[in-house]
């Protein structure tokens, strides 16, 4: 049985972020020329984290996703997934990456229990990915996806779509998909921390999405199914699914099971969360399983966020959190919470 929090929302889905480090500079998440990282002392060792897993476990979780800044970057990830993925209640283990190294390690993630990917990619085109990612890697996270493709049976592929930026290739993105058997899903841009660009003309929204595949395609009908992941799918008259998370305007916290932990051990509860909870500080103070496994039940229970859906009630809208802010508190950052 899972701890349901203050609105009979369930602690399902974990987030687990093992590094805040990253080898892109998406323009909607790390636009920046420096960042301020977390120190590495405080970074959780791979005990840690799994005793922090057990925990979870036991408090109801039962799917992980791990994520970064870019997870690959974490030296030795395989031992991390091997020390997961067998403990009792994992029914899931995922992974998001921006592919980038992916070629040279799917097959040992593979080996060490990953049982699926998503990869990040905004453009098709190589001129216009080092315009949004500040490096052209195009190439290698198109290697990796085609890794992805061959060790995984196939992969889902995030884009946040940007207006006026790689709004145009709605389409080309959808057959790229399937020639990669990949699940292509469009995210509305939102206005994260560290989104420090974010304003809400660039927004293309879901509807917009849907009128532009529709007019192309000739239709376009829901998949109709009860879940409360981000994702709604959607099919096109030749059978094609793709997906739409419209975390912007029209926000999903209602069914909400996800939390965050950071790499080094803090715990938010929501996206929007300006607070979190220190689990490395009680973990490192000598806290049993018990106390800490009683201090996030009390957190859970007690949690009402819904930030998104606060985010939308706002009238006038623009970057949740000013870049004096995110100097001061990485923690806010959305590359630190994992995405
Ligand atoms: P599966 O459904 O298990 O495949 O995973 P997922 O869709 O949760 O994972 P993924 O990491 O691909 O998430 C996709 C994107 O959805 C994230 O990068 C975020 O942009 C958005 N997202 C994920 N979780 C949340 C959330 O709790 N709140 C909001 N508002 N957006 C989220
Ligand atoms: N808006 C929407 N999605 C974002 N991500 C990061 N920043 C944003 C943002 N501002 C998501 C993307 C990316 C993943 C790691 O986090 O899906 O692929
Ligand atoms: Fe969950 Fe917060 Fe995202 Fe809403 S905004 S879906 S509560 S993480």
């Amino acid at each position: 049985m899972s701890l349901l929090d203050a609105f009979g929302r369930p602690l399902k889905n974990l987030r687990l972020s093992v590094t805040d480090r990253c080898n892109l500079r998406c323009e909607y998440c790390m636009p920046e020329e420096d960042y301020v990282w977390l120190p590495r002392e405080d970074v959780l060792h791979f005990e840690e984290i799994s005793l922090l897993v057990d925990v979870f476990l036991s408090l109801g979780v039962d799917r992980i996703r791990v994520t970064g800044g870019e997870p690959l970057l974490r030296r030795d990830l395989p031992t991390l997934i091997r020390m997961i993925v067998d403990k009792p209640g994992v029914t899931d283990l995922a992974m998001t990456t921006n592919g980038i190294l992916l070629a040279d390690q799917a097959d040992t993630l593979k080996a060490a229990g990953v049982q699926r990917v998503t990869v990040s990619l905004d453009t098709l085109r190589s001129d216009r990915f080092a315009a949004i990612a500040r490096y052209n890697e195009l190439a290698r996270v198109q290697a990796g996806i085609a890794a992805a493709t061959r060790v995984f049976g196939g992969l889902k592929i995030d884009t946040v779509m940007i207006r006026g930026v790689n709004d145009d290739e709605l389409v080309d993105l959808i057959e790229y998909g399937r020639t990669v058997s990949a699940e292509v899903r469009f995210i509305e841009y939102m206005d994260v921390g560290g989104a420090t660009r974010w304003a809400p003309e660039r927004v293309l929204t879901r509807r917009t999405m849907i009128e532009r595949l529709a007019a192309h395609y000739g239709g376009v009908e829901p998949v109709i199914a009860a879940s409360s992941a981000p994702a709604d799918r959607y099919r096109l008259p030749d059978g094609t699914v793709f997906g739409i998370i419209s975390s912007t305007t029209e926000p999903f916290c209602r069914d909400c099971d996800r939390s965050r932990l950071t790499a080094d051990g803090m715990w938010y509860l929501c996206l929007y969360a300006t607070q979190g909870l220190d689990l490395r500080g009680a973990l490192r103070r000598g806290a049993s399983r018990e106390e800490l496994a009683r201090i996030m039940t009390k957190a859970w229970t007690e949690r009402t966020d819904r930030g998104a859906e606060v985010r939308l009630a706002l009238g006038d809208r623009r970057a949740f959190v000013p870049l004096r802010s995110l100097r001061q508190d990485p923690h806010l950052e959305m590359h630190t919470r994992g995405g």
